[in-house]
């Protein structure tokens, strides 16, 4: 990756004590969105590793991932699918429950999202746990298309994310 780059985002997330939960330290993106030629060049190097390579889709996660899924899909000459929380999608939907630290949520996708054999990117702001990421995986295999890969801005590496989706598979900018 290219260093400055690198420095620059660093430097630029806003870190939030405490948010949204005591102990929690928060990484605010929204310095970077608000600049549009570092933006631009985040969006760049995220969807770097998938240039030259066949992508149909790329399906992104609700709400952040939306910010960085939908101009990586421009940039790659994809369509784009959202991802969604239970209720707010539409029309006809596949759903997939996932564990929480305490409870359950569930993500749907459109039953027409992606194609059988289409080729897939998954893009999000975040590499948490994984949940999230593997739900969105399972969604788009259940509708019988491939994902090639995902990528994060951030992935957190103390936690196991990169593991559950397959360390190759799995592209971030930052990592802590
Ligand atoms: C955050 C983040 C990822 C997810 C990562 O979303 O944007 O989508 O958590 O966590 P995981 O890897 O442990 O699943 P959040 O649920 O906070 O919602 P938001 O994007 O709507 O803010
Ligand atoms: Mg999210």
């Amino acid at each position: 990756h290219d260093a400055t780059l690198l420095e620059e985002v660093k430097n630029r997330l806003r870190d939030v004590p405490d948010f949204p939960k005591p102990g929690i330290l928060f990484k605010d993106i929204t310095p970077v969105l608000a600049d549009p030629h570092l933006f631009h060049r985040v969006v760049d190097a995220m969807a770097a590793p998938f240039r030259g390579q066949r992508i149909d889709r790329v399906v992104a996660v609700e709400s952040r991932g939306f910010l960085f899924g939908a101009p990586i899909a421009l940039t790659l000459h994809a369509g784009f699918a959202p991802a969604r929380k239970p209720g707010k999608l539409p029309w006809r939907t596949r759903t997939e429950r996932y564990a929480l630290e305490y409870g359950e949520d569930g993500l749907q996708l459109h039953e027409d999202a992606v194609g059988r054999g289409n080729r897939v990117l998954i893009v999000d702001d975040l590499l948490a746990t994984g949940g999230t990421a593997q739900a969105t995986q399972r969604l788009v295999t259940a509708l019988g298309a491939e994902v090639v890969g995902y990528s994060f801005l951030i992935s957190l590496d103390f936690l196991p994310g990169r593991e559950r989706l397959g360390r190759d598979k799995v592209c971030s900018l930052l990592s802590y």
